[in-house]
């Protein structure tokens, strides 16, 4: 099956789909994106995506070219011509194509769009929750301003590669302070021996997970108890349960972090359970 993207207005075969070398978020990584899960060829929480892009717009100063509707008739026209039935849809709007010039291009030039949609394997996903992730700590050394959801993200990038080279599947990024802010493309959660959750308050520090702020929906339902606090690593290892949420892994058990195990070093019943009941409160569209 051949896959298709959409660029600038018009929908082309996937190795055809390009844009020009002079693009700003090719060369300064001057743009913003979305992603949303995809799940039985619906879009989920396509409102919050869409709320939280606009958000990230804003704060960049770069114009949405065209409607919202306009917008989630390609994120849905995507999604079908690709025939995505559990995946992901990735949005990414960048300050569009001029001259390399640091300050931003004349008013005329037009926002770059770009969408593209895949499957991804649902049962394997279902598999590594069953299993649980291992997390390894690195230093933040992202910019003071990721809550907004820029694609700049070398950062990120490093870090989740040393994780990698260590032999886990996702870095949780810690502040000079010793305080964990999130994940490398994840928010990072925690459950303490009394059985409440844990996760940083939102400032600038983290971005506002749309699947984090769903979570706080599930687990007000829930009747859990929920403290938005920072928490150290040393806490993190001592406490009874930790995971991390994004739209592609939902809510994702950590069963080690650095090497030691975290509860009994399975995958606990609480993110369990989140996982199981998440798209109760999700929205799809
Ligand atoms: N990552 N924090 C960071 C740094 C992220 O990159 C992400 C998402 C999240 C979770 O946000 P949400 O719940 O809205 O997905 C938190 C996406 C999935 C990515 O870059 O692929």
């Amino acid at each position: 099956m051949s896959r298709v993207a959409y660029v600038n207005g018009r929908y082309l075969p996937h190795r055809k789909a390009t844009v020009h070398v002079e693009d700003r978020g090719y060369q300064f990584a001057d743009g913003v994106y979305e992603v949303c899960e995809i799940r039985d060829q619906r879009i989920i929480d396509e409102r919050r995506h869409m709320e939280r892009l606009q958000r990230s717009l804003k704060e960049v100063r770069i114009q949405l070219p065209m409607s919202l509707r306009a917008l989630s008739v390609v994120l849905h026209e995507t999604v079908r011509r690709n025939h995505v039935c559990n995946g992901i849809v990735y949005l990414q709007i960048t300050r569009g194509v001029a001259r390399r010039d640091f300050t931003f291009p004349s008013s005329t030039t037009t926002p770059s769009v770009v969408v593209t949609a895949r499957n991804l394997d649902r049962a394997g996903g279902e598999k590594t929750a069953h299993n649980g992730i291992v997390v390894a700590t690195m230093p933040d050394q992202r910019w003071a301003r990721v809550d907004i959801k820029s694609v700049s993200l070398l950062p990120n990038v490093l870090a989740k590669q040393a994780a990698k080279d260590q032999g886990a599947r996702e870095a949780w990024l810690v502040d000079d302070r010793g305080f964990v802010t999130e994940g490398g493309s994840s928010n990072a959660w925690i459950v303490t021996d009394q059985g409440k959750l844990v996760t940083r308050p939102t400032d600038h520090d983290i971005l506002r997970g749309i699947t984090r702020t769903v979570l706080l929906d599930v687990i007000a339902a829930e009747g859990l108890e929920l403290e938005e606090r920072p928490f150290t690593v040393e806490e993190a290892y001592a406490e009874r349960e930790a995971f991390v949420s994004s739209a592609s892994q939902i809510v994702m058990p950590v069963i080690r972090i650095d090497g030691r195990n975290i509860g009994t070093g399975k995958p606990g019943p609480i993110a369990l359970a989140l996982r199981r009941t998440f798209h109760r409160k999700a929205e799809f569209s």
